[in-house]
């Protein structure tokens, strides 16, 4: 593997599979109103969706899977529909971690967390403390998560512990490590749902050389033959970190 001059981390083979995808899950609210349902019924079956998604992605050998669940603006959301989401996250956590932990896989809760309330903090709690020796797929949730925030709030966690660092002598590799995704690779591949072409705030750092795909499928319909069309989509990119085509397409490049 072949290594590029900034902080992103080692650009893996052209064709396979992709080692970290990360997901906005859009469009729960449009797939429950074409069928005249409330929008917490499309979360639900959103819900459903990351199951069968966590799955698959296991099978396939993905080693990280990044979800954005709940960005710091969606507090702009009506307070029935935040409070029902929040409560989903809870039923979730309860019913689910038992089964991710069987499945070997770890559990990680990224974003803003002072702000959920005492039960989702300790369930967080108790899921990182269950899964952090699993050794399968690292699935990773933002949940009141923004990219600007978690600049910021690594830059103020570095600058906490190195007092002594004066302006200009900051470089990507002081900062990488005090952001929420600082001991993951970069994504490989960005998947949003919903038709929206945007990254809407999510990881703004670690989406610098990802390959973005975007499909009109509404969250919850995304499924395991979804997953292998983005997959492929992915697998037909030549990534070239800044090179010519020449450059990262030679045999002995
Ligand atoms: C965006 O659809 C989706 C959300 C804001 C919530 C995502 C939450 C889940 C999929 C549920 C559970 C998650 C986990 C990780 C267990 P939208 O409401 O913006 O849809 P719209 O654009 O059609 O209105």
């Amino acid at each position: 593997m072949a290594r590029a001059q900034s902080s992103t981390l080692d650009i893996p083979e052209a064709g396979k599979i992709p080692r970290h995808i990360a997901l906005i899950m859009d469009g729960n609210g449009r797939w429950a109103r074409q069928r005249l349902l409330p929008r917490i019924a499309g979360h639900r079956r959103g819900s459903e969706a990351v199951r069968t998604l966590v799955e698959s992605a296991t099978r396939l050998g993905v080693e990280y899977l990044t979800l954005f669940a709940f960005s710091s603006e969606n507090w702009r959301r009506p307070a029935d529909e935040v409070s029902m989401l929040m409560q989903l996250f809870i039923s979730n956590l309860e019913n689910e971690i038992s089964r991710l932990h069987r499945a070997n896989i770890r559990v990680r809760i990224i974003g803003d967390l002072t702000r959920l309330g005492a039960r989702l903090e300790t369930l967080i709690t108790e899921a990182h403390a269950l899964t952090s020796d699993n050794t399968g797929l690292t699935l990773t949730v933002a949940v009141n998560y923004g990219g600007r925030w978690d600049i910021l709030q690594a830059m103020n966690a570095l600058l906490r512990a190195h007092p002594e660092k004066a302006a200009g002598e900051i470089t990507e590799s002081d900062l990488t490590p005090f952001l929420s995704m600082g001991e993951a690779p970069e994504p490989d591949l960005f998947i949003r749902t919903g038709g929206e072409q945007r990254i809407s705030n999510f990881l703004l750092w670690q989406l610098a050389y990802t390959e973005l795909y975007f499909t009109e499928t509404l969250w919850p319909d995304f499924n395991a033959e979804s997953l292998n069309e983005a997959i492929h989509s992915y697998q037909q990119r030549e990534r070239r970190f800044g090179r010519t085509s020449e450059q990262c397409c030679a045999p002995d490049s």
